[in-house]
C-alpha cells in the first residue's frame, strides 16, 4: 500500500512563512515526520509540492495507478479550486484534508472548502502534527476498507 502526500502553494516556505500562523517547522521536517508514520504502519509514502493547480489536478488524477489513498494540505486552492476538488471526486480514492492553522479562526473567506465535501475528513488547526493524524486515520480506515466503505465514506 502507498499513499500521496499533497502539499500545495507556498507550503515550500514552510519555517519562514508566518510562523506565527503555520510555526517554524519545514517541508522537509515534516515530510521525515511522515516518513516514520508511513514506515512503522509497513506503508509507502510519497511526498510532494506544487505551486500550480494544474500539476495537482493532473497527480490526484493519476494517483489511482499507484496510491490507495491521498493526504492533502490544498493550501490556498483549498478556498478556491473547483478542479481540485472535481479531480478529487473523479478518482474516488480514499482522502484527508489538512491544515496546520484552523481555518474557522481566520478570516471568513477560508473557513470555506471546495474539498471537504470529497474526502473523508478534515484536520485543521494541529500543526505538523495534523499531517501525522491525517495519516494514520488515512492508513487505519484504509486498512479497515470494508468497515469504511460501510459508513459510506467519500
Ligand atoms: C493552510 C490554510 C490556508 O487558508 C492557506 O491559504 C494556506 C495554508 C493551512 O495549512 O493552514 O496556505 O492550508
Amino acid at each position: 500500500m502507498e499513499v500521496l502526500v499533497i502539499h500545495g502553494p507556498n507550503l515550500q516556505l514552510l519555517g519562514m512563512r508566518e510562523p506565527d500562523v503555520y510555526g517554524r517547522e519545514k517541508l522537509d521536517a515534516i515530510n521525515a515526520r511522515l516518513k516514520a508514520v508511513a514506515e512503522a504502519y509497513g506503508v509507502g509514502l510519497e511526498c510532494r509540492q506544487s505551486n500550480h493547480e494544474g500539476e495537482i489536478v493532473d497527480w490526484i488524477g493519476r494517483s489511482p495507478e499507484r496510491f490507495s489513498g491521498i493526504v492533502i494540505n490544498p493550501a490556498a486552492y483549498t478556498h478556491t479550486s473547483v478542479a481540485i476538488r472535481d479531480a478529487l471526486a473523479a478518482v474516488r480514492l480514499p482522502a484527508v484534508e489538512v491544515h496546520l492553522s484552523n481555518v474557522h479562526k481566520r478570516e471568513p473567506f477560508r473557513a470555506h472548502s471546495y474539498v471537504a465535501p470529497v474526502v473523508w475528513g478534515t484536520i485543521s488547526g494541529f500543526g505538523p502534527l495534523g499531517y501525522e493524524l491525517a495519516l494514520i486515520a488515512l492508513i487505519r480506515l484504509l486498512k479497515g476498507k470494508e468497515n469504511a466503505k460501510d459508513e459510506g465514506a467519500n
